[in-house]
């Protein structure tokens, strides 16, 4: 079966109050209609993505992606903005009709609206509402067969009073499309050109109309306003602590843990309160997370245990690592199995070796430690001279003593000993003490000042 998705995306989305077009807020981290779009080139179609208020916006930000834009500079409605994609769909294709504020609807209730199709058919995802009000009302006839829609604005007070609901969601072949959408009339309470008008012209065909229901609610809840979008994002959320629980992980407490993006885990990882998890993230086995942390595109391998209120960001950790409480390792860290990043360390394209410490208030940038090294506290590589960049070298075992400022490019030699607080500018010799500090003296015969 060929099927191009057909995403409803060009309303205004007035009710969010904001300058960012509607579809492009973030839940889970990711636009609104990424999350639709992902879900739609997972079924292998042909996405047809329909833009209009903020169209440019939407435009740049997925325009490395395979999608098709289709313009509607006037939204005359969900059967005007249908129309304008059929130039670009296939011959003999189903098209699949979904909405870009309508974030989280399933592949796997996508699937099975898809296998309801039968040759003469099409298909359409209702739902039963406790409270249907705003929604456009299923007609079924006395043998329960689907009549039309009736738009809420158009509905008689008896429509109103059903409970199934159209989630505009439907299944149909464009050959019909290609014959009923340009026959929709606007003559309605809305004057729109509505898409739900097609079932009509469907039964009145001999098509028949097929109804499918999502497997939950959320999957076809809209998002109008920043309420709807909080609540949402907690059911997500909680689908998605729910789902890591299942793979073997334990959450202090799985209200409060965020995923806004790709996490992958071993067995036996505990997560405390608090964190955060963005972009691509993999946790190997028994990887301890301290609560309050903000962990995003890094890779952690079994054992390391990350302490209270650490940033990690783009960095790989390497196995029975230890980082923090209060470390910040940004992007192109590297840490070798067993090395400890302690408190109020800074680290910036940083390869750090086998079993090496920088346990305390330190900036390690742009540099290569190799193993067993031991950076003592306030040690600062002086990377950057106001226009480049530059390289610090530390060999195997090397010592550097507190307070140490290293002014790259420089290497220290192998099993190298720096003397606190020392300021080096040039590379240091191998096993040997280096110091680069003032000498201390004392004056034998200074006296204190007196009062004249
Ligand atoms: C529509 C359905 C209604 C259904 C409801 C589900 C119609 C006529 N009605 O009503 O039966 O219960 O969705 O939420 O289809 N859009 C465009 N271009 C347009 C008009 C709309 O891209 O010209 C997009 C909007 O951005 C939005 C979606 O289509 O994402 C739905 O449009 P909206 O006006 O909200 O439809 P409803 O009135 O809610
Ligand atoms: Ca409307």
């Amino acid at each position: 079966m060929k099927i191009d998705i057909v995403i409803l995306a060009a309303g205004r989305g007035s009710r969010m109050k904001s300058k960012l077009p509607k579809v492009m807020h973030l839940l889970a981290g990711k636009p609104l209609v990424q999350h639709v779009i992902e879900t739609g080139q997972s079924l292998d179609a042909n996405c047809h993505l329909v833009v209009g208020h903020g169209g440019d916006r939407v435009k740049e930000y997925f325009k490395d992606w395979s999608l098709a834009f289709v313009e509607q500079t006037d939204q005359l409605g969900t059967g005007h903005a249908v129309r304008q994609a059929m130039p670009g769909v296939r011959e003999e294709s189903i098209v699949l009709v979904l909405y870009g504020d309508v974030p989280l609807i399933s592949a796997e209730t996508l699937q099975r609206l898809l296998a309801s199709l039968t040759d003469n058919s099409m298909a359409l995802l209702t739902a039963c509402l406790d409270n249907p009000m705003g929604y456009g009302r299923i007609v079924r006839d006395q043998q329960g067969a689907i009549q039309a829609i009736v738009e809420e604005k158009d509905a008689t007070e008896k429509q109103r009073a059903v409970n199934e609901i159209n989630t505009g969601i439907m299944a149909v072949p464009a050959r019909y499309l290609r014959d009923w959408l340009p026959a929709l009339s606007n003559k309605n309470a809305q004057g729109e050109y509505y898409l739900t008008d097609i079932i009509e012209m469907a039964v009145n065909s001999g098509v028949a109309v097929h109804a499918c229901q999502p497997n939950a609610l959320q999957e076809t809840a809209g998002v109008n306003d920043r309420i709807q979008l909080a609540d949402l994002e907690r059911w997500h959320q909680d689908q998605l602590a729910t789902e890591l629980m299942r793979s073997g992980v334990t959450l202090a407490d799985p209200k409060r843990v965020d995923i806004r993006g790709q996490l992958t885990t071993g067995l036996d990882v505990f997560v405390d309160v608090n964190t955060i998890f963005s972009g691509d993230v993999t946790l190997g086995d028994d990887v301890q997370i301290g609560p309050n942390c903000v962990i995003s595109n890094s890779t952690i391998e079994s054992g390391s245990v990350i302490n209270a209120n650490s940033v990690i960001d783009g960095a790989f950790i390497g196995q029975n690592c230890n980082v923090g409480p209060y470390a910040r390792l940004r992007p192109g860290t590297e840490l070798a199995s067993e090395a400890r990043i302690g408190n109020f360390v800074e680290t910036k394209k940083a390869l750090v070796g086998r079993g090496s410490k920088i346990n305390h208030l330190s900036y390690v940038g742009d540099a290569t430690l190799g193993s067993e090294v031991n950076v003592g506290a306030g040690t600062i590589t002086c990377n950057y001279d106001g226009v480049n960049k530059h390289q610090t070298e530390i060999g195997d075992g090397v010592f550097v003593g507190s307070n140490s400022t290293l002014v790259a490019p420089v290497k220290i030699g192998g099993a190298a000993f720096i003397g606190a607080g020392s300021v080096i500018t040039k590379n240091t010799e191998p096993e040997k003490l280096t110091l680069a500090r003032s000498k201390q003296v004392t004056l034998p015969n200074w006296k204190r000042p007196e009062k004249k």
